[in-house]
């Protein structure tokens, strides 16, 4: 799961963590996450090559993808961050998936 420490993904990550799935969970380095049952890691979507070794690492089944800047007043401030973040950072995740399946 990536982006777990927003609002939706902690929700979720405790969820999934309630069922006997094997469950990493992503942060930014700045953020606060615990789980005793979910592997707690550090990634930052713009850095493509971090995902793709993370990939590579974890080998997932299944990708729930709920990092974005999220921020509607953000947005306006920040136009450039938001479309990183939302549009390539995204992107970027596709790609890494792209670049290691098999
Ligand atoms: N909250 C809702 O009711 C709701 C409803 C529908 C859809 N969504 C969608 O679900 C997704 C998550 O929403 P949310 O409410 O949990 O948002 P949120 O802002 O609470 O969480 C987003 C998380 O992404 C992280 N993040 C930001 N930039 C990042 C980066 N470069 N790399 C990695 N992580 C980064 C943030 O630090 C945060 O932990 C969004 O795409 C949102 O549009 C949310």
């Amino acid at each position: 799961m990536i982006g777990a420490a927003g609002f939706v993904g902690n929700y979720l990550m405790d969820e999934m963590c309630r069922s006997d799935m094997e469950v990493y969970a992503t942060k930014l380095p700045h953020e606060r996450l615990e789980n005793p049952n979910a592997k707690i890691l550090d990634l930052d979507i713009l850095d493509k090559e971090a995902i793709v070794a993370l990939l590579f690492e974890v080998r997932p089944d299944y990708i729930f993808h709920l990092a974005a800047q999220s921020s509607a007043s953000l947005a306006w401030k920040n136009p450039g961050l938001t479309v990183d973040v939302n549009i390539k950072g995204s992107l970027n995740v596709m790609d890494a998936l792209r670049a290691t399946a098999h």
